[in-house]
């Protein structure tokens, strides 16, 4: 297996952004957002079990999820969001290891949002890289991007593991507080450190 970086991050905190200049420089990129797209998408692995599970109300006309609806299901019903969930993150997973598995890069970074409130994916890293920023610029930047009011976004941020927490279990901290052009100067940084790590494993 590759060397493999997990990337997570509070909402807001500039995940996206740092991933899309590791992926410039050369990084492999396996991001758990797009492959849980990819398998609620027209003819998604997932869409078959969604469809008996919840009924074929869920799905649209072209074969992909009916997010709308099924973010209104979940919404309110924990029962429901467990059994999308017992559907969706075996598979999403196990995608993403066959990803990791196939890369050819000199290593691969792993994007997944809520790495770290979860113990699926331990065994596919090598080291945990944390995007972090303060709480008040958290919630200005997703302000920004969205039409989220400032006590939505804190109500996400508080359904995701405690900032402290989530610095407690990073091997690597980005601090994403200054502009893009520092951003990616740390970017590079870690790139650089990152391509030594793969060498001196493989
Ligand atoms: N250093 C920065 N300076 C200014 N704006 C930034 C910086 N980093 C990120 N942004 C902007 O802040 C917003 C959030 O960044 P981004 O989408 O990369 O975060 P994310 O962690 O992927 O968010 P989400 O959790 O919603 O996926 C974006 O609009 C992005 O362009
Ligand atoms: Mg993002």
């Amino acid at each position: 297996m590759a060397f493999c970086v997990g990337l997570t991050g509070g909402i807001g905190c500039g995940k996206s952004s740092a991933t899309d200049m590791f992926a410039a420089l050369g990084a492999a990129v396996v991001d758990t957002d797009v492959i849980s797209r990819e398998l609620t998408g027209p003819g998604g692995a997932a869409m078959d079990r969604i469809a008996r599970e919840f009924g074929a109300e869920y799905v649209l006309p072209d074969g992909s999820l009916d997010r709308a609806r099924m973010r209104a299901l979940v919404f309110g019903d924990a029962d429901a969001k467990r059994r999308l969930e017992a559907i969706l993150h075996p598979l999403i997973r196990e995608t993403s290891r066959s990803r990791i598995a196939d890369a050819r890069a000199a290593y691969v970074l792993l994007v997944v949002p809520l790495l770290l409130e979860t113990d699926s994916y331990r065994d596919l890293l090598n080291r945990v890289l944390v995007i972090d920023c303060d709480e008040a610029r958290q919630v200005e930047r997703v302000m920004a991007r969205s039409s989220l009011r400032d006590d939505e976004v804190r109500s996400i941020m508080k359904a995701q593991l405690p900032r402290a927490e989530r610095l407690a279990r990073a091997d690597d901290v980005l601090r994403n507080d200054a502009d893009i052009n520092h951003l990616r100067a740390q970017v590079e940084q870690l790139h650089a450190r990152y391509l030594g790590h793969a060498k001196a494993q493989a």
